[in-house]
């Protein structure tokens, strides 16, 4: 029989880092920064680093067992995310890959040609964009409403125009941490032959996604904040891709993921990658009966049962917040799953966000304070960015009695 609850003991059995006496009882909420990681993945870093830590895909035992050790990460992969394994790079950051995308694609834009990018976006969906400024490009920011911190369909589509060629957006903020409508974004992008750059990052720790359902042209992650070695993914459509510029040696200009990565990922964490969806698909093992599902399915289920579970999180922490009439949350009210994500952000009146975080570490509460690099957002909300905002990301493994923890001693201070 299937379980439709998350199994949460089962779920941190599977995290090193909850069974270690010394780091067993931190509770740990700034999963937005860089996810913890299962054995699955640890196990492989080690054994790749004791027994194949050589050049890959030459001709002999351990550089064979190399290449495919990696060669079995893409393939795993791109069957999770539905995609093929000439659609997408791994390289070390999404900062990196999205500086990547803007050069690779920057011989297809015209002087005066636009591009719109958002203030609720990191930086990292931004700043690369923005630099095309520098080839007469015409950059215009859709500024989020101040109120609610939304970003308004509304407001987008005034901004569009004959010239407009890319926008570039956010499917959650780091910091706002509500889900933006990918889906109608990219519908109305399209109908004026608009491409849609999508920043996952925020999003891809709580959700597996269908890329081609969404039709999205690019769309990038951070595999270390979903669970994986230091990594990070770029999607793209084939026949997008085809089309860009190759950024690599001469010799290279055949395809991707070649063209568009210079030097390539990391060996040892590509090759642990596939222990993200080793423990994906021991989850739902775990949890569910049903045979023959491909990797893609097994991870949607097991992120229903994750959405259940990140919503009493959420609602638990959230429903605390708004008793405190010195709390200021960013973002929406709402506890919903389907209208945001894990991440809640807030400032306290008359006290300093660092303060707070530094208190938490000293019980043992990690959280953090600043702009998360999304210093636009934190203008755009009036609020100063070097103290900037106190943020608590949780994410599935972390459980009930830590958020009651983080309420306890949120309450001595507020
Ligand atoms: C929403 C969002 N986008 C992009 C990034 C940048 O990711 P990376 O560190 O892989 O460059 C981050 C990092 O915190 C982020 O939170």
């Amino acid at each position: 029989m299937s379980r439709n609850i998350l199994d949460i003991e089962f779920v941190r059995k599977q995290f090193p880092v909850f069974q270690n006496p010394k780091t067993a009882d931190f509770a740990f909420f700034e999963n937005a920064g860089g996810t913890y990681v299962p054995k699955h993945v640890i196990e492989k870093l080690n054994d790749f680093m004791i027994t194949k830590k050589v050049q890959p895909y030459g001709d002999f035992g351990p550089s064979i067992e190399a290449g495919n050790e990696m060669d079995n990460s893409l393939e795993k992969i791109a069957e999770l995310l539905n995609i093929s394994k000439n659609e997408f790079i791994i390289g070390p950051s999404t900062t990196m890959n999205m500086f990547l995308l803007s050069n690779a694609i920057k011989d297809w834009l015209k002087t005066d040609d636009e591009i719109i990018v958002t203030n609720q976006d990191h930086e990292a969906n931004i700043g690369s964009w923005r630099k095309l400024a520098e080839k007469g490009i015409n950059i215009k920011e859709w500024k989020f409403n101040p109120k609610s911190a939304e970003l308004e369909v509304e407001d987008l589509k005034n901004l569009i125009t004959k010239r407009t060629k890319f926008i570039c957006v956010c499917h959650t903020s780091n910091v706002v941490a509500s889900i933006n409508n990918l889906k109608e974004i990219i519908s109305i992008a399209h109908s004026h032959d608009i491409k849609v750059v999508g920043d996952g990052v925020a999003y891809m720790a709580h959700d597996i996604i269908d890329l081609k359902e969404l039709d999205i042209d690019f769309y990038g992650f951070s595999l270390y904040k979903t669970y994986g070695p230091h990594l990070a993914l770029l999607y793209g459509k084939k026949e997008l891709l085809d089309q860009t510029k190759n950024l690599n040696h001469e010799f290279l200009a055949s395809e991707i993921p070649y063209t568009m990565n210079p030097g390539g990922p990391n060996h040892e964490e590509l090759a642990c990658l596939s222990g993200v969806t080793d423990y994906y698909e021991t989850l739902y093992s775990h949890h569910f009966t049903e045979q023959g599902l491909n990797l893609h399915e097994k991870g949607k289920k097991v992120f229903e049962l994750i959405y259940n579970h990140e919503e009493t999180l959420i609602k638990t922490l959230i429903e605390f917040l708004k008793l405190k009439k010195n709390v200021r949350l960013i973002g929406k009210t709402s506890h919903s799953r389907s209208e945001r994500m894990p991440t809640v952000s807030f400032t306290v009146k008359d006290k300093s966000s660092l303060e707070i975080a530094k208190a938490a570490g000293k019980n043992q509460i990690g959280i953090r304070n600043g702009e998360f690099y999304a210093w636009r957002c934190l203008k755009g909300l009036g609020i100063e960015p070097n103290d900037g905002v106190v943020r608590v990301s949780m994410v599935h493994y972390n459980n009930i009695e830590e958020v009651n923890r983080l309420i306890d001693f949120l309450d001595t201070i507020l």
